[in-house]
């Protein structure tokens, strides 16, 4: 499973990737907003001083939401870099925007899924990669796991490509639950994939080991 970093900090990005693991990164206008990036030039700047970090796939998202805005904005977002993959929103419009990025040759993330069906149209248009948002549906009291494991059920009926980049993830057992059912991608924090490697255990063994070699080696 491919690991992604969902952030717009530099900062956190830098530390992600220099943990050797990882694949890729994901923003979002929320994430961008957060780090204080507003205004065209800006945004379009922080985008390639991303792509300089990472050497992976970077999603940078459209703002439109009307077809020929989505097209103008995409390929803007395109020519920036060739990490980018440009994020699209699951609307009708976007369809037809995925399908256009598809026959260019420009790779696309169709975010904000939250059913098999719009998993099932984006993988039909040509998306890249397809973001069904985990957090989200759990936060709504509905199995974000169980539509992931629908959805690779249904792309491995038909051999589908595109791949399923398990967003909105927040916890180490998020992770964990995507790579049992075979998710492609997953994108989460940095605070969720550190918290992979830790265990008390591991802590107390440590401390046993090297407390042991102290005692050998005064
Ligand atoms: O980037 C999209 C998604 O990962 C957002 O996550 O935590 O805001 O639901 P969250």
């Amino acid at each position: 499973m491919k690991f992604f970093i969902d952030t717009a900090n530099l900062a956190e990005i830098k530390e992600a990737y220099d943990l050797g693991i990882l694949d890729g990164v994901t923003t979002n206008p929320s994430l961008m907003a957060k780090e204080g990036i507003t205004g065209a030039e800006n945004i379009l700047n922080h985008y390639v001083a991303i792509c300089n970090i990472v050497d992976g796939p970077v999603s940078a998202e459209v703002i439109s939401t009307d077809f020929e805005g989505m097209v103008r904005e995409g390929e803007q977002l395109a020519a920036l870099h060739k990490n980018i993959v440009v994020k699209i929103p699951m609307i009708t419009e976007g369809i037809k925007a995925i399908k256009y990025f598809a026959s260019k040759g420009i790779r696309t993330n169709c975010t904000l899924i939250f059913s098999a069906g719009q998993a099932l149209l984006a993988a039909k248009a040509g998306a890249t990669y397809i973001s069904p948002f985990l957090g989200r549906l759990d936060d709504v009291s509905t199995d974000g796991i169980q539509l992931i494991q629908q959805i690779r059920v249904i792309y491995d009926n038909y051999a589908f490509n595109t791949e399923i980049l398990a967003a909105s993830v927040r916890h180490p057992m998020h992770i964990i639950h995507c790579a049992e059912i075979g998710a492609d991608v997953m994108t989460g924090p940095l605070s969720a994939i550190k918290a992979l490697a830790k265990h008390p255990l591991t802590d107390l063994g440590l401390q046993q080991f090297l407390a042991d070699y102290a005692k050998g080696n005064k």
